[in-house]
């Protein structure tokens, strides 16, 4: 039976079914690497200020180190009675040093510990889902770039409304993908908080200097309140949140990609190594990747319910319900992380069907709105425009026509001021080419929008 390092106070053993309910180290071990950046800034800290000697400081900063490569090496064997990483470094430490081993814990608790563990992981994490979005956002880039003259029939209610490019559309998900980079940043400010010194919650009767251990651990403030710093968990929901948010994004480009390469729309074509084939039906190539894309952001979404919901009800401070913060974060971490390195792989593979588009475009009327622009341009009030294009619309309907095929003198028995350069105004090129404003669709438009997001990913142009 192992001796708990609790145990002073315990007359009898923890139930064997207990260790196994109150374990996390299955799901904590992932913490190794900051628990020991942590101790290690605590150890040296202690020394600083005299509460440890600097040999005492020295001799735990390297066992630790050890200790860090013996896990990296999986060579320290994890066990339900050590509960989480925080004991199995510090058993380890004592069976490595003894008495000097038993000195680290001095000034601190598991409870600032555990938030100081999961603030510098998420802080890493951070740091690599922005690093990842900006990947992804070179990716749509580079896509909307090849297929800026690429017209799309622009949709609303899911029906067609205007012509639009291709690369206006893949531009479109490059701002929300940069706004939620935008998101994890500001939630960084408020991770990069150092809780260490809040001890159990109360704070500290030893002298410690905790802007010390910021400083060695990157933190850029310190924790205000120790009782807020050991219970609150608002810097995980907010970094959660920040994931829904993309992981919608993601779940709506999945959604448009699904229905582009379904044979109804055939606008687009997924490489063949990113799509699987059915056992049953030997003519399938299915969009699996997209569809999993789509379903795990459901499980983002859940899993930020979940931590709102384990956090709801707890009165301060540290409560043990918040150790199961990790294995919910992790799991959102994870779904987002690996969606987002698949869509970044596949995107460049994804092929246009431009004609497919183009017909669409056509048989949906898309430039009805260019034509009532037109009547309005001839001094036609808007309205009467309106009702105008909806007369021609459907005249060229019960002829099978697109608009631009209608015969001039049909559309001037519409309206006498319809004459021949109403040509130009109908063709899908000519309409997206009028959008020409900031923001718009036109190709010159989003060529300039490909420049500035390259500038501020801050890559060089491709030649
Ligand atoms: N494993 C715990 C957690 O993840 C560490 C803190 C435990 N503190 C305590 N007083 N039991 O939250």
């Amino acid at each position: 039976m192992t001796e708990k390092l609790w145990g002073g106070r315990f007359a009898a053993q923890t139930d064997a079914l207990v260790e196994q309910f109150t374990a996390s180290i299955a799901v904590d071990q992932r913490l190794y690497v900051e628990d020991i950046r942590g101790s290690q800034a605590h150890a040296r800290m202690l020394g600083r200020v005299g509460v440890l000697s600097p040999a005492e400081a020295e001799q735990i900063c390297t066992a630790l180190e050890q200790i860090r490569q013996e896990i990296a090496e999986g060579r320290l064997p994890f066990r339900n009675e050590l509960e989480d990483i925080h004991m199995h470094v510090e058993s380890r430490l004592i069976e490595l040093l003894g008495d000097t081993g038993k000195k680290l814990h001095t000034g601190r608790s598991r409870n600032d510990q555990v938030a100081t563990d999961m603030r510098l992981y998420t802080r890493g994490a951070i740091d690599r889902l922005r690093a990842l979005l900006r990947q992804l956002q070179g990716v749509l880039v580079d896509l909307a770039e090849r297929e800026a003259d690429t017209i799309l029939p622009g949709l609303t209610h899911l029906q067609v409304a205007q012509p639009v490019t291709f690369g206006h559309h893949c531009m479109a998900y490059v701002e929300m993908f940069r706004r939620d980079s935008e998101r994890l940043a500001d939630a960084r400010k408020r991770v990069n908080v150092l809780p260490l010194g809040a001890a159990a919650l109360a704070g500290t009767t030893f002298p410690i200097d905790r802007w010390d251990v910021a400083h060695e651990l990157g933190f850029a403030e310190l924790s205000e309140n120790s009782m807020d710093a050991v219970s609150d968990r608002d810097f995980l929901l907010e970094t959660l949140a920040a994931l829904s948010i993309l992981a919608v994004h993601l779940s709506r480009l999945a959604e448009e990609l699904i229905l582009w390469m379904s044979a109804a729309f055939a606008f687009i074509d997924l490489p063949d190594a990113f799509c699987t084939g059915s056992s049953i039906m030997p003519q399938k190539k299915n969009p699996d990747v997209a569809e999993l894309i789509r379903g795990k952001s459901g499980k983002v979404m859940g899993q930020l319910v979940s931590l709102l919901v384990l956090m709801k009800g707890q009165p301060l401070a540290y409560n043990r319900d918040n150790q199961e913060d990790k294995a919910i974060f992790f799991a959102a971490l994870d779904e987002v992380e690996s969606s987002l390195v698949v869509l970044t792989q596949m995107l460049p593979g994804l092929q246009t069907h431009p004609e497919s588009m183009r017909a669409e475009a056509e048989k949906g009327f898309a430039t009805a709105t260019d034509l009532a622009d037109y009547l309005v341009r001839k001094g036609v009030p808007f309205r009467d425009a309106h009702a105008i294009v909806g007369k021609a619309v459907r005249l060229a309907q019960e002829r099978g026509l697109g608009l631009e095929s209608l015969p001039l003198a049909e559309l001037q028995a519409l309206s006498p001021r319809i004459d021949a350069d109403v040509s130009a105004v109908l063709t899908l090129e000519g309409s997206v080419a009028a959008r020409n404003q900031h923001g718009g669709t036109a190709p010159n438009q989003v060529r300039a929008a490909i420049a500035r997001a390259r500038q501020r990913l801050g890559w060089e142009r491709q030649a």
